[in-house]
């Protein structure tokens, strides 16, 4: 589940910032790249040639796509300097960058009280256009800042946008930092297909290839059960509880590693 909403809009970007904003190193210069990497839970990146001494043309590096093609895993040749895949395309669903006219239908998921069930306190508070409007922002600028991020999903089949899957870092729960979770949101009528699941286990390569991280969380309303079965699916385990720091709610938190995943838990090789 994303939860960069979790929090309303002001406090979590408040949050976010504390929680993320680098500190100022001696000389007043700009954190270097690895330790941002450090901060959520990446392995360092090896030395980096500056950009700036590359051919500008070099920079102007054709899109990161992935096509997953069924029974097929990505193998670690691509430059993970260019952090995530900008799109993902798996057996039903694209998975790629936002758009303004996304904010529409995803409005409209957020209105719905099935949807805020386990996301809101009280549960069928729907989420204003405004606060809408403050998540997609808000996960536009976690890609500017990470290089990773929750995709925009569309539905192959229909080319409907259908809602988010990706990767984010959970602000929210302090005490979890730092953590990369795999999350999730769908329109309801598309539920009950594997398609969380689908585009889910097309973002775990992202993290363990891609950007070469140890393991990936994922966090829940202990009473979700649809979002615990999709950790279930994924081959996640159970790692601890929780309680929501500011909604006071059980929270289930499970946990893959890179190792765990290269072994193949879930079926996620196949
Ligand atoms: C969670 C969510 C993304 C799942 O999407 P989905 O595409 O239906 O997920 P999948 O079809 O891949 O898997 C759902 C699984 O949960 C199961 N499930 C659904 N409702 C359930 C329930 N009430 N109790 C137990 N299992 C349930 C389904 O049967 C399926 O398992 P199965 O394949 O073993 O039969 C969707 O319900 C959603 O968007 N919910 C609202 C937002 C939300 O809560 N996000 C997550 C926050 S942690």
């Amino acid at each position: 589940m994303s939860r960069l909403d979790e929090v309303t809009g002001e406090e979590s970007a408040a949050a976010a910032e504390l929680e993320y904003e680098p500190p100022a190193s001696p000389n007043g210069l700009e954190q270097p790249q690895h330790a941002r990497r450090a901060r959520v839970g990446m392995e360092p990146e090896p030395e980096v040639v500056d950009q700036r001494e590359v051919a500008p043309v070099v920079r102007l590096v054709v899109a990161h796509v992935r096509i997953v093609a069924p029974g097929t895993v990505p193998t670690v040749t691509e430059d993970r300097a260019r952090g995530a895949p900008r799109l993902i395309e798996t057996a039903h669903l694209v998975l790629r960058e936002w758009r303004d006219e996304d904010l529409e239908p995803m409005a409209r998921i957020d209105r719905d009280p099935t949807v805020t069930r386990y996301l809101r306190n009280p549960p069928a508070t729907p989420f204003t256009r405004r606060e809408t409007e403050e998540l997609v922002t808000r996960i536009r600028a976690h890609w500017e800042e990470h290089r990773f991020g929750l995709y925009a999903v569309v539905e192959k089949e229909t080319e409907e946008f259908i809602g988010f899957i990706g990767l984010a870092i959970p602000a929210f729960l302090p005490q979890i930092l730092p953590a990369v979770e795999v999350g999730w949101r769908l329109d309801p009528a598309f539920w009950g297909r594997g398609l969380a699941t689908e585009g889910a286990r097309a973002c775990l390569p992202v993290a363990f290839v891609d950007l070469r991280l140890h393991d990936v969380v994922s966090i829940g309303h202990a009473e979700n059960a649809a979002s615990i079965r999709v950790m279930e699916k994924l081959g996640m385990r159970h790692d601890r509880d929780a309680v929501h720091p500011a909604q006071g709610w059980p929270l289930r938190i499970f946990r893959l590693s890179r190792t765990e995943w290269q072994a193949g838990a879930g079926g996620l090789r196949g």
